[in-house]
């Protein structure tokens, strides 16, 4: 039987789009090794899913003024495409919300309550009484008792990692109201961690080959004891506890999300028609267990999950390797969906190819200590290295094979270089393998590159642009050991560059697709007389200039509610009012807006609008305008002033996450760089997030169709 790998990568909560902080975080190393390991002809299963219960969903549904299910069915479906997107190469993408998880969670909630691995306490728990309810995790704030971030949530301290009881917080706050919350007496399920403590440091004897920093921090855990952890919460969505009296009553998210790669391993089972072949991988002693995830998420799979898991069913298998990596962050700052800093999934597919991105997050991926996004120094490695050294030597080789022989040539004598050519190709072979095997990508990747920078070295070494003029047999010689490398790159390369590698093996002459192909056809010896297809470029330059003010160029706006006191036709003008505005605290001004198609001028008297209102002022028909109104317009004759409701003039509109930096003076280009559009329920957005004034979201002040472009 082949050997089996299962691979099981953090779930993702249904929240908000995916940044490049989760991708470098987990899902694409899991990826390397997934599409590694498959190569290498073992049986991977690789699943994951989205994690959709939990306060992380209803305050985001609470924000939006929508409900979870909606919010959760919303980013399902984008983590699932841009999963696809990215080439990440799951066996299944599944969510928490199926029928079959909450059977499963139920099935193992029960059979540890029988166990009496669960029990039930009361504690005393937060209580807002402004806001009538109970305040789970993230419904609180408070300052962290291990390293006094202020800003610590009910359940988990971000800055330190430390798993939190809500009670523990000192100078607890509401997060709806920012009142501070009473403590009144509920009671709820209890997992007893504390008793698999002697099993977990029994378990944990063996795991030398982990990642120090994931054992030392494990291992401080255990030292400093375990205690058990409430596992029930007062919030309305998530999974029902199977046991009555616990009715107003939920499952806690991080119960119930862990329990989803085993859920989901069966959900597989029976998608294939094969309800029982989870137990290949699970109750196989045979099978190793890897999972991929960032460094906040370490307690909950080195020590809750195996407990539930042994606590649950002593035949099934542990985890083997937990590889937890650090922060990728940007400019120093976390990637964070809660803050709102990010560089997101959906825009970077929009704007470059995925091998570009998954190349600089693998060569700069936070294996050991915190990387930086910086997009200087994704365009310098995407230049230099990508393009420079790796699509540069398989372009060249290419074109002058196709262009002086049109085939693959053959083989004919060798020198001393050729056959140490040879031998390199065996080592890198090996090195790539240990090092993707043990879980260093990093390492892999500036292997496979260093092979490909030996390429140029060769080539140029080799002169073939001389060869060819006297000495073609040699000249085939060389191009066939170069089309060796290049084909040896091809392999080596696509777990990490899937979309190009598969280009190469194509361009090669191979009719298969390369994610079919063992890894050891990166040794395989060329069928000479092999036709060429044309070569395509691999990868494309990129330049600095288009990334100027990438950071944030709508900091620099100073967008402000204005209200309309008075409308001015302006003689020969058909399209065009001269608006006179009240705005606030910045004064009265004059603008022209092209509105007069679209409004009368009963309907914008006393309208609030908003305004750009440090846009650099310019002369219209000889009128000067003092900025310029925001509208949507959607191509099909409709224009929708944007609509801060009630907020009142001169307060700031902005978007919550992105620092307001206003420049004096806003250039024209400058404007021209931010790209606003209406979304979901005609609210205006800008990179997915809601414009807010003073009172509210702006929303488009009539119908209008989704994606509308903002002028
Ligand atoms: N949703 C969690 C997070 O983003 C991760 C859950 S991992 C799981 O931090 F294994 F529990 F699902
Ligand atoms: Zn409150």
């Amino acid at each position: 039987m082949k050997e089996k790998i299962f691979i099981g990568v953090a779930w993702p909560y249904a929240n908000g789009s995916l940044h490049l902080g989760h991708i470098a975080g987990c899902y694409l190393p899991a990826d390397i090794f997934a599409r590694y390991n498959r190569m290498k002809g073992k049986d991977v299963l690789m699943v994951s899913g989205s994690d959709e219960h939990g306060t992380p969903i209803t305050i985001t549904a609470e924000n939006e003024k929508t409900t979870p299910q909606a919010i959760v069915d919303r980013y399902n479906i984008e983590h699932t495409q841009n999963m696809k997107q990215m080439g990440i190469s799951f066996d299944l993408f599944t969510r928490t919300t199926t029928a079959n998880h909450e059977k499963v969670v139920q099935d193992i909630f029960l059979t540890l309550y029988k166990n009496e691995d669960i029990y039930k306490k009361n504690v005393e728990a937060f209580y807002c009484s402004n806001c009538g309810r109970y305040l789970p995790d993230r419904y609180i704030e408070g300052h962290c008792p291990h390293c006094n971030n202020e800003k610590a949530r009910g359940d988990q301290c971000d800055e330190c990692g430390k798993l939190l009881d809500p009670q523990e917080l000192r100078d607890v706050k509401c997060k709806i109201c920012g009142s501070t919350p009473e403590i009144r007496t509920s009671e709820h399920l209890f997992f007893a961690l504390s008793k698999f403590e002697p099993k977990l440091l029994d378990w944990i004897k063996d795991k030398k080959h982990w990642k120090s920093s994931v054992l030392k921090f494990t291992q401080n855990w255990l030292k400093n004891g375990l205690k058990d952890r409430a596992i029930t919460r007062d919030i309305k969505w998530g999974i029902k506890v199977p046991i009555d009296g616990f009715e107003e009553k939920r499952i806690y998210v991080w119960f119930d999300a862990v329990i989803g790669y085993f859920a989901a391993s069966k959900e597989w089972s029976q998608n294939k028609g094969e309800p029982e072949k989870w137990e290949e991988w699970w109750k196989n002693k045979d099978a190793k267990h890897y999972y991929f995830l960032a460094k906040d998420n370490i307690p909950f799979h080195t020590l809750i999950w195996p407990s539930i898991l042994m606590g649950y069913d002593e035949t099934l298998n542990l985890p083997y390797n937990i590889p937890a990596n650090e922060y990728l962050r940007l400019k120093g700052e976390q990637f964070s969906k809660s803050r709102g800093t990010a560089v997101w999934v959906p825009d970077i597919l929009e704007k470059f190819d995925v091998d570009a991105v998954r190349y600089y997050l693998s060569i700069n991926m936070p294996e050991n200590k915190d990387t930086n996004w910086m997009w200087d120094d994704f365009v310098a490695k995407n230049n230099d290295e990508l393009v420079g050294a790796y699509g540069n030597f398989v372009h060249r080789v290419i074109t002058f094979t196709q262009k002086n022989f049109g085939e693959i040539p053959k083989l004919g004598k060798l020198d001393d270089l050729d056959k140490k050519t040879f031998i390199k190709i065996e080592e890198v072979l090996k090195d790539i393998s240990k090092s993707i095997e043990n879980c260093s990508f990093k390492q892999g990747l500036r292997t496979a590159m260093n092979l490909a920078q030996y390429g140029n070295f060769y080539f140029d070494q080799k002169q073939p642009w001389n060869l060819i003029k006297n000495d073609k047999e040699t000249c085939g010689t060389v191009l066939h050991i170069c089309l060796k490398i290049v084909n040896a790159l091809a392999v080596f390369m696509a777990p990490y560059l899937p979309f190009s590698s598969d280009k190469i093996w194509n361009i090669l002459g191979h009719k298969d697709s390369i994610h079919n192909v063992s890894w050891d056809h990166a040794l395989e010896d060329l069928k000479v007389g092999t036709p060429f297809e044309r070569p395509i470029p691999l990868f494309k330059k990129l330049d600095i200039k288009d990334f100027e003010g990438e950071s944030n160029p709508f900091s620099k706006f100073d967008l402000r509610v204005a209200k309309v006191l008075d409308i001015k036709d302006i003689p020969g003008a058909d399209n065009l009012y001269m608006l006179h505005l009240d705005v606030g605290k910045l004064g009265k001004r004059v603008i022209v807006a092209g509105m007069k198609p679209f409004y009368s001028k009963d309907e914008l008297k006393g309208k609030h609008i908003i305004i750009v209102s440090n846009l650099k002022p310019a002369k219209i028909r000889g009128v000067k305008s003092n900025g310029m109104l925001l509208a949507a317009e959607d191509g099909k004759g409709t224009c929708s002033l944007l609509n801060p409701g009630e907020s009142s003039p001169g307060s700031e509109v902005s978007i919550i996450g992105i620092p307001r930096e206003p420049v004096n003076v806003l250039e024209f280009e400058d404007f021209k760089k931010v790209n606003m559009v209406i979304g979901d329920k005609q609210k205006a957005v800008y990179n997915r997030k809601v414009l807010q004034a003073e009172k509210g979201d702006v929303v488009s002040d009539k119908t209008i169709e989704k994606g509308a472009r903002i002028l």
